[in-house]
């Protein structure tokens, strides 16, 4: 082909693309990039099997331990969120235990716990309205559409830091992600992810070498990401509810709540916690930590979480990051002179009403750094939940899915026209 015609055939496909809204592409499938959800805390099933080990630490739950046989529903568990007798065995089976010796998180002794549907977007739990839209433009579920649930009460570690579960959820994402590519003629997919899903999704990247990154992930659409924790995390750890300590127990013992706590690096010496004279920020974490009789945690967030976040690269992929933003989010907890006890007064500051400001703008410093694409829409009133669940916030979701889907047919054609018109 003559340059010239090339060029103009180059560039009626790209019009031809840019013209397109996203609701007219589902007949074109077979072009479709496909997409890999991977949801935030809590965001899908848990099942769980009482093993002979299992030490009832209520009769309640012998009861319930006898009935059971084989895999049950632990998360979400409607039953013991109103049963006011289920809730120490809810607690304890999910609780996980930081065992100090082998510097890893496990089960309680005698639960097994497995995540079911992985890969399948009926695994999440509040996608609905996102992933009807994307059924809408013509993903499929197990072809184009898929997702990548986790048991969220684990996280993963720093090299040199075993971290079982967290290490398996990070290769079966990657086999994922490889799956997608090879079920769709090579196209890698783009990754789309909520809240706690952005962190493990951030170092799960980091943790691939850079080409296996520009190999199978097309583009990393980040939604609600707290990069830098926040504030109202250290709150999840039982204050200011310390009436109900069984719960405060099982809340502290995930290996993925430290991970939320807002980091040094993003909330420097912002107050998170006022006591009297004292003031708590993201640099005195570990003394907040001993302060709510949390000393435990101590080791494990200074070893395990803190390396993971002193610094925060930018991931070489390109990245959309939403960000809901003009709602009312805790910023700072302020107790009276005796300790951090008793309801505090909040101040709360801007954000998407869990996640602060600071922490969802963190990764916009990437647009300094050269090769690295980044887009940034912010969405006014959109909480939290918001980017999957309330119409207008979905639909931008769902453009910016489609453009980051596009960008791959049509960057060969921009670069091509590039190099034409530099000519
Ligand atoms: C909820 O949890 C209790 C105790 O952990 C268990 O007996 C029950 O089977 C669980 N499942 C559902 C669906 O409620
Ligand atoms: C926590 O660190 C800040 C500086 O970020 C300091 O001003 C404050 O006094 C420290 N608080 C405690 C309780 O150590």
């Amino acid at each position: 082909m003559p340059p010239m015609a090339a060029l103009v055939r180059a560039l009626l496909v790209v019009a031809a693309l840019l013209a397109l809204p996203p609701g007219s592409r589902s007949g074109d499938a077979g072009n479709l990039h496909p997409v890999v959800l991977v949801p935030g805390y809590a965001s899908n099933q848990l099942e769980a099997m009482l093993t002979a080990a299992y030490e009832p630490s209520a009769p309640a739950c012998a009861v319930s331990a006898a009935a059971e046989q084989g895999w049950f529903q632990l998360w979400p568990n409607h039953t013991a969120m109103h049963d006011a007798s289920q809730v120490p065995c809810f607690a304890d089976q999910m609780s996980v235990v930081y065992d100090a010796g082998a510097d890893d998180y496990r089960n309680t002794d005698g639960v097994a716990t497995r995540v079911p549907f992985f890969g399948s977007p009926r695994a999440l739990i509040g996608w609905d309205p996102l992933v009807r839209q994307l059924e809408a433009m013509g993903y499929r579920e197990g072809a184009t559409l898929f997702a990548a649930p986790y048991d969220f009460r684990y996280a993963v570690a720093p090299p040199g830091h075993p971290s079982a579960v967290g290490d398996r959820y990070f290769r079966d994402l990657g086999r994922l992600i490889r799956r997608a590519t090879r079920l769709n003629q090579g196209r890698p997919p783009v990754v789309v992810a909520h809240s706690f899903g952005c962190a493990l999704t951030y170092q799960f990247l980091l943790a691939r070498p850079l080409p296996w990154r520009r190999r199978y992930v097309r583009h990393v659409v980040l939604l609600g990401s707290a990069l830098g924790g926040f504030a109202a995390a250290g709150m999840d750890f039982g204050l200011p509810n310390v009436a109900r300590p069984t719960m405060v127990r099982l809340a502290r013992s995930e290996q993925s709540a430290l991970w939320r706590l807002p980091t040094p690096l993003v909330f420097g010496d912002r107050p998170l916690a006022v006591a009297g004279t004292a003031t708590y920020t993201a640099r005195n974490v570990s003394a907040f930590l001993e302060a709510i009789g949390f000393a435990e945690a101590v080791r494990p967030y200074v070893t395990r979480v803190l390396p993971m976040w002193e610094e925060l690269p930018a991931p070489m992929v390109p990245v959309t990051s939403v960000i809901g933003i003009g709602v009312r989010t805790p910023e700072t907890y302020v107790f009276g002179a005796d300790g951090l006890r008793g309801e505090p007064a909040v101040v709360y500051g801007d954000g998407d009403g869990d996640i602060n400001l600071v922490s969802l703008v963190a990764v916009e410093e990437w647009s300094q750094v050269e090769g690295q694409d980044l887009k940034v829409l912010r969405l006014p009133g959109v909480h939290h939940t918001g980017y999957i669940t309330v119409d207008f916030a979905v639909k931008s979701v769902i453009a910016e899915i489609a453009e980051a889907g596009r960008t791959i047919e049509s960057t060969g054609n921009l670069a091509f026209e590039q190099k034409c018109t530099d000519h």
